[in-house]
């Protein structure tokens, strides 16, 4: 079942200052790596004295194990904040999974993501054996989320002070040969724009504002190299990079 359903938590961790959170989801289609949720909390969903309800917000699958999704939360405003607020018993609407996720590759894959973006990796590299994963995070505080990957992989991690992992920017850890090389990369849009300028075969996925989710707004297009536009939400999220014109900034 692919359409809206609220579904219960049964699990909240957290890693340093970001919260994954698992629901039970037993009817609904197993997602694709890269593939996104529009997620709204059943209570205190905006709607209060002198509040209009929010609207679903989008959220990349970190994880999908029987009939168990994962999400994994960075609070930058009222939804992410209530979301990370959940805990067990609390219910979730979920409406998905959406979007086109990770194409597969014959290249050897290297995963790059930064701070939140490390989600859609995760659920790349689950499926993957133990592929090379390069993680950066502004400091050891949000680096603690590197330990979401697994599967036999030992990320290489960056930070932007320096206090764990290389002191610099995650791009600086790959190879100067990059041939035979495919790169999955998701996070910061100047991170992004970045790997799509290195002119190699790099899958980015990509953030928008999103109101719907499905395809039917358009709120959420973004330039292609060839001229006109395409919706994140059912065009991607994750686009080859050649696709694209650049990789807006927010
Ligand atoms: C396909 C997709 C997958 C995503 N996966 C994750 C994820 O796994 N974990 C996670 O924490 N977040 C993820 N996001 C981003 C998440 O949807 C936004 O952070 C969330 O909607 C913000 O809602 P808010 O009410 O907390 O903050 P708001 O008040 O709505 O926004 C706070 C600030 O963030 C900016 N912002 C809001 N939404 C976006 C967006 N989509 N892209 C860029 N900037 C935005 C706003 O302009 C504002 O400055 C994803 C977004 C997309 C499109
Ligand atoms: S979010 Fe509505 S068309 Fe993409």
């Amino acid at each position: 079942m692919f359409g809206r359903r609220a579904c219960t938590v049964v699990e909240r961790t957290t890693y340093g200052p970001y919260v994954v959170v698992d629901v039970h989801d037993p009817d609904g289609p197993a997602p694709a790596p890269g593939q996104f949720y529009m997620l709204a909390a059943v209570e205190r969903w905006g709607g209060g004295d002198g509040e209009r309800p929010f609207l679903p917000r989008a959220f990349s699958v970190l994880r999908a194990r029987e009939g168990r999704l994962s999400f994994l939360f960075d609070d930058v405003g009222p939804g992410t904040n209530r979301l990370m607020d959940l805990d067990r018993e609390d219910e979730l609407w979920l409406t998905g999974p959406l979007g086109e996720g990770w194409r597969p590759t014959d290249r050897r894959p290297i995963l790059i993501g930064g701070g939140v973006g490390i989600a859609p990796l995760v659920a790349l590299a689950d499926t993957l054996d133990a592929p090379e994963v390069l993680l950066g995070f502004r400091d050891a505080h949000h680096a603690q989320a590197a330990a979401l990957v697994t599967q036999g992989s030992d990320p290489s991690v960056t930070t932007d002070d320096g206090s764990a992992g290389h002191h610099g920017l995650v791009t600086e850890l790959l190879p100067d040969d990059l041939s035979g090389v495919e790169l999955f990369a998701c996070g910061p849009p100047a991170m992004l724009e970045a790997i799509r300028r290195l002119g190699v075969p790099a899958q980015l996925a990509l953030e928008s504002g999103m109101a719907c989710g499905f395809g039917a707004c358009f709120g959420c297009v973004t330039p292609l190299a060839e001229g006109g536009y395409a919706r994140v939400c059912v065009d991607g999220p994750v686009f080859a990079a050649a696709e694209l014109a650049e990789v807006p900034a927010h």
